[in-house]
């Protein structure tokens, strides 16, 4: 009979440690789904990105000049920090008609420099040289400068953005 109660004793101890254990792996995988299913669902639920960047009014472009101008991308990404931020060139070409270009080089995507005394953009990489409309003037450079949409709205000098510049090089114009 005392064995019995034993027996007893011992299923209802396996009970137990079995609804434990089960426990303890419905927590596991709940711990483990919900950021998997958020990072899944996290792009569904971002906002659409804003396509235009203000980068300052125009009189903080003096006719005949080329700015270097930051913005902020047109997809940023809740991770991306800084990378999140993006640079271009505005040149004020006349009254109130801009240029901007890309930073990158059509080669390989190193930045370029101004160089304003010669009115060329030069790229430090491989020696890329671009005339001030981005046309390619010496160097690998397969293509021109791609250009960003501009315009002027609201008393400010807006960038049409794209997530990448860099992958729209295959039209040759515009990103
Ligand atoms: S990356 Fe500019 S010339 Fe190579």
């Amino acid at each position: 009979m005392s064995k019995n109660k034993a027996d007893a004793n011992d299923d209802s101890r396996r009970d137990f440690m079995m609804k434990v254990s089960l426990g303890l792996g419905g927590l596991a995988a709940v711990a483990v789904s919900v950021p998997v299913v958020g990072a899944l669902i996290a792009p569904l639920l971002e906002a659409k990105p804003e396509l235009w960047r203000s980068v300052g009014s125009p009189d903080e472009f003096p006719v005949g000049t080329t700015k270097l101008v930051t913005f902020e991308n047109a997809d940023p990404k809740t991770w991306a920090g800084t990378t999140a931020r993006t640079a271009a060139w505005v040149r004020h070409e006349e009254d109130n008609k801009f240029t901007v270009f890309s930073v990158n080089c059509t080669h390989l995507g190193c930045p370029v420099r101004w160089e304003k005394d010669a009115e060329l953009f030069m790229c430090p990489c491989h020696g890329g040289v671009y005339y001030k409309d981005g046309s390619v003037a010496a160097g690998p450079p397969p293509i021109p400068l791609p250009q960003y949409a501009v315009r002027v709205e609201q008393g400010q000098v807006q960038v049409g953005t794209a997530p990448i510049p860099i992958t729209n090089f295959g039209d040759n114009s515009t990103v």
